[in-house]
């Protein structure tokens, strides 16, 4: 894998259809889940140029924990129930949030955050965390972006 990403213009679902064998490449050959859900932010971050891309990991049965993300610093625990990402892990569900403003509960760790998408992650039955990613605009997440996410997921 070439140490640069090629960056396109153009749909959302063209830029996931170039991004997503980058992607596979990058992860392939490396074991390490911290090395790879690294790269996974930084390369979601720098083609689609969102506010924060990160996962939250599962650290107790009732804390999330932050992991690897990109973007400005975040908070760093989350309750089960809790704000997305809690709400996201205690469901087991896709969460789509077009105004973060007019979710019970959001957690602002950035007031710059106008809407949200939150996916479980899971490996072989289990949650191991969230991924988490904000946009500094207004209904920015849509079922596209929940089901390409879900792809890059998978691969983990
Ligand atoms: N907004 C999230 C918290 C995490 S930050 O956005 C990085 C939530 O409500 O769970």
């Amino acid at each position: 894998m070439a140490d640069d990403l090629t960056i396109v213009q153009g749909t959302k679902e063209e830029q996931y259809r170039n991004l997503l064998p980058q992607i596979e490449a990058l992860l392939h050959g490396e074991s390490n889940i911290v090395a790879n859900m690294a790269n996974v932010c930084a390369a979601l971050k720098e083609q689609f140029g969102w506010l924060w891309v990160g996962f939250y990991l599962v650290d107790t049965p009732e804390e999330l924990v932050l992991g690897p993300f990109q973007g400005p610093v975040a908070c760093t625990r989350i309750k089960k129930g809790r704000g997305v990402c809690g709400t996201s892990w205690a469901t087991n569900s896709i969460q789509i949030v077009p105004d973060v403003h007019a979710f019970p509960g959001h957690i602002a760790c950035s007031s710059a955050s106008l809407s949200e998408i939150v996916l479980p992650w899971q490996k072989n039955g289990e949650i191991l965390g969230v991924l988490d990613v904000d946009a500094a605009s207004y209904s920015v997440f849509d079922e596209v972006d929940a089901s390409y996410l879900t792809k890059i997921l998978a691969l983990l």
